[in-house]
């Protein structure tokens, strides 16, 4: 299958030129080949292959589940489907944990998978494996507030609410600057806060349940098709009621072949009577 070039890919130094011209970018979360032709045919300006694909595609309970072998696959096929689109791939659950030669390896093999740049959680106690990536030509993404790898700690609840709590993930988002990351995810804290980040950073800030006052939104696919059933966070909007649509979809398929109305003839492989001569018989094939 092709897939039909629409623009050029976007850079690091294009999205931040796009936030000083107050130009919003959107970021969409994609997991696979099929979801990627579509997004590289639409507008949305980034895909993100985040490590909620585990939970999204694969059904595990939370993202401390991802490990490299699943975020290069999930990567590989996106850059197969979205060759157009800027792709930043998720460091999975502990990999930039294990000293730099183990980020390293882990975020070559994202590279070589198809990503264009790399989506590393928080910052504390790993400062030098951010700043050795930036250093060595990898645009990396940093992703604060809520930071789902850490569930266990944090649990899923908004960030910085308390002035102490605010102040920390303003200094963290100055550090990731400074350590040469091009972008940041803001990810639930209040929108006063974001706002502040966003005007105090020069590199782009995206926003997940952080209000309207960032460079740009991130949303996973799968919630904002309303295909995800279970939760519906207060920032998420489901741009399609994508569960009942497909649900019905499957069950007039299922009417279709219960009833006989599919597949019709012109469904159908028939065969040509006119042009259907009895096949030789070796005999005749022999003296031919
Ligand atoms: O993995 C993911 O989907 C993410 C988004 C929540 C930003 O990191």
């Amino acid at each position: 299958m092709s897939v039909i070039s629409k623009k050029q890919k976007l850079t690091p130094d294009q999205l931040i030129k796009y936030k000083q011209n107050q130009q919003k970018i959107s970021m969409l979360t994609c997991y696979d080949y099929s979801f990627a032709c579509i997004a590289n045919q639409s507008d949305v300006d980034l895909l993100l292959v985040g490590d909620s694909g585990v939970m999204t595609l694969l059904g595990h309970p939370d993202t401390t589940h991802a490990n490299v072998e699943m975020m290069s696959m999930m990567t590989k096929a996106v850059a197969f489907g979205a060759p157009d689109k800027f792709i930043i791939a998720d460091m999975p659950f502990l990999s930039h944990r294990q000293g730099i030669s183990h980020a390293v390896q882990c975020a070559d093999k994202l590279i070589k998978a198809g990503a264009n740049a790399i989506k590393i959680e928080g910052i504390d106690g790993h400062q030098e494996v951010i700043s050795h990536l930036t250093q060595s030509g990898i645009p990396v993404m940093g992703h604060l507030g809520l930071t789902p790898q850490s569930v266990h700690s944090l649990g899923y609840k908004v960030q910085g609410k308390t002035f102490d709590q605010a102040q920390k993930i303003k200094q963290q988002a100055l550090d990731l600057q400074h350590l040469g990351c091009f972008s940041i995810v803001l990810e639930c804290v209040p929108d006063q806060l974001a706002k502040e980040i966003a005007e105090l950073l020069d590199i782009v800030v995206i926003g997940i349940g952080a209000g309207a006052f960032v460079d740009g939104q991130v949303l996973v696919l799968q919630d904002m098709l309303g295909m995800t059933q279970h939760m519906k966070p207060k920032f998420v909007r489901h741009f399609l009621d994508g569960f009942s649509c497909i649900q019905a979809a499957f069950n007039q398929y299922h009417q279709a072949v219960q009833s006989g109305t599919y597949p019709t003839n012109q469904e159908s492989y028939t065969l040509d009577i006119s042009n259907h001569k009895q096949s030789k018989t070796p005999k005749e094939v022999v003296s031919a």
